[in-house]
């Protein structure tokens, strides 16, 4: 038996730091989901493909990347290359994103990491698509201004140049993207419990979900 904990929400509402705290705590496995389409992005922009090109659904489905207990990605056996966090590659994991065919192909591979004693899986359709069964379903969410200044911060301290007010923009259309496309939306899953983090700190909505995830355990 293990146990699958979703998180899902739009970009910077803090999941990732919260998938790998939670990973951390539980000694449970972890799926940053959205790195498996960034990846897809960066073999797309190495190889001068365009974001409807056919060869990406055979990049998707033969991508070798692996993910460390520490969050860590391997990709062909090295560690990824940081500019697999971006916001240009986040926006060109986005359009991909969309393609129903490219997200088929990622499907069952995502399905793999769910392996005892647990796993927690961070992205925008864990608990609607890939994840319907898990036992415990967060959908992280926060004001766009917030999740701006976060991401901001995220960029500047791993040594990127980035602009606020353009931040601003790009998250407001890659938000628009993931939630208005006609494949797996961003949207909440029916089950899921809704937190908004605007005001809370990362300890904080720590507590809330471990007092989740505790329950269902006891
Ligand atoms: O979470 P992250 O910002 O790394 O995701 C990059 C992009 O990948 C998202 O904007 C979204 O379009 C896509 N994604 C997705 N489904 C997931 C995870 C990410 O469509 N489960």
């Amino acid at each position: 038996m293990f146990t699958v904990i979703t998180i899902d929400g739009p970009s910077g509402s803090g999941k990732g730091t919260i998938a790998r705290r939670l990973a951390a705590h539980y000694g449970y496995h972890l799926l940053d989901s959205g790195s498996l389409y960034r990846l897809v992005a960066l073999k797309a922009i190495e190889l001068g493909l365009a974001e409807d090109a056919p060869e990406l659904v055979e990049i998707a489905r033969n991508l070798d990347c692996h993910f460390t207990k520490s969050g860590a990605i391997l990709i062909d056996g090295k560690p990824a290359s940081s500019e697999l966090r971006t916001e240009q590659t986040g926006a060109v994991a986005s359009k991909i994103a969309a393609r129903e065919d490219v997200r088929a192909a990622l499907l069952q591979r995502q399905r793999d990491f769910a392996v005892a004693p647990g796993l927690i899986a961070d992205g925008r359709d864990m608990g609607t698509v890939v994840f319907p069964e898990a036992s415990v379903k967060i959908f992280l969410d926060a004001s766009a201004e917030e999740r701006a200044r976060r991401r901001y911060k995220q960029l500047i301290e791993n040594g990127f140049d980035a602009n606020l007010n353009s931040l601003i923009n790009e998250i407001a259309a890659r938000d628009d993207r993931d939630r208005n496309r006609a494949v797996a939306p961003l949207v909440p899953a029916e089950d899921a419990e809704v937190i908004d983090s605007s005001n809370l700190s990362v300890d904080e909505v720590e507590k809330i979900i471990r007092r989740r995830i505790d329950a269902i355990q006891q």
